[in-house]
């Protein structure tokens, strides 16, 4: 695996082998690599001539100093799975590198699915996102991007703002990889000590609540009654909702026809916690 600090030589690496019309698979990420990255860069590699990953835990994107201070880093253990799952190119750009001085950042127009949810706990953020993941985009010119269905608003958000841009780049959305106990795989679990890593799993179950309880007609009951079982087990819940799954819109009531997810954010302690499925 080749590691890379600097723009300039990774452009210059990528464009010889773009030259050869080789396929690039992209996985940007912010380090803290669990299985969930590994299946990202395994999948980039089968489908690709060259996989290239990015670790770089990006400022912009944490509306909160103590989250981004304690994001978890664990660069040396990061590169013994890379090079394990036999990544072609790790890109390890420094902030000045990604955020040259007195350079005026970009604003996305991305309507509502960047102020619901998410957009909403942390104003921000997903400007944030898109800022670094468009520079990721224009130094990589990847042949595809590799997401995590994990952070279902933030793949939507990365749609979007790719869709308003001249790229010919296809968006791989892959599913979320879980622990065997069912505990989606997140960075932030790293935080967790062994009770909360047990009390971990009452995210993944307020999800099978709705998705065993959904019926025709309001949904408000289901929503509230997953709220209530998280904060019965000292959850501080930020949202349990239920959206159109295309357009991220809230849902109060269902057809029975239209095509659902549903998404929770909650503290444990301090460490926050989201996951969704597809109902
Ligand atoms: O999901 C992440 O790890 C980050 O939000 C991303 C996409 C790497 C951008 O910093």
């Amino acid at each position: 695996m080749i590691i890379i600090e600097n723009i300039k030589t990774l452009h210059n690496h990528l464009f010889t082998i773009k030259k050869d019309s080789k396929t690039i698979g992209f996985v940007p990420t912010m380090g803290a690599l669990h299985k969930g990255h590994i299946s990202l860069i395994l999948k980039a590699k089968v489908e690709n001539n060259i996989s290239v990953c990015s670790i770089f835990v990006n400022p912009t994107q944490f509306n909160n100093v103590s989250d981004l201070e304690k994001y978890p880093k664990t660069l040396e253990a990061d590169i013994i799975k890379l090079k394990k799952a036999d990544c072609d190119f790790l890109f390890l750009p420094s902030v000045e590198e990604m955020y040259p001085k007195n350079e005026v950042n970009l604003y996305y127009n991305l309507g509502l699915i960047e102020t619901t949810l998410e957009g909403k706990y942390r104003p921000g953020h997903f400007q944030g996102v898109c800022i670094i993941v468009d520079k990721l985009l224009a130094i990589v010119m990847p042949t595809t991007l590799y997401l995590g269905r994990k952070d279902y608003q933030q793949c939507m958000v990365i749609n979007k703002m790719m869709q308003d841009k001249p790229y010919n780049i296809n968006l791989c959305i892959c599913d979320t990889v879980r622990e065997e106990d069912g505990l989606a795989m997140s960075s932030r679990n790293m935080r967790l000590d062994e009770i909360e890593r047990q009390r971990a799993l009452r995210i993944i179950e307020s999800l099978q609540m709705i998705e065993c309880n959904l019926k025709i007609g309001s949904l408000e009951l289901l929503k509230k009654s997953s709220v209530i079982f998280l904060e019965q087990n000292n959850y501080k819940v930020d949202y349990v909702e239920i959206a159109d799954a295309e357009t991220l819109e809230l849902q109060t009531t269902w057809d029975g026809k239209r095509k659902l997810v549903a998404l929770v954010a909650a503290y444990l302690n301090d460490v926050r916690l989201i996951d969704n499925i597809i109902l």
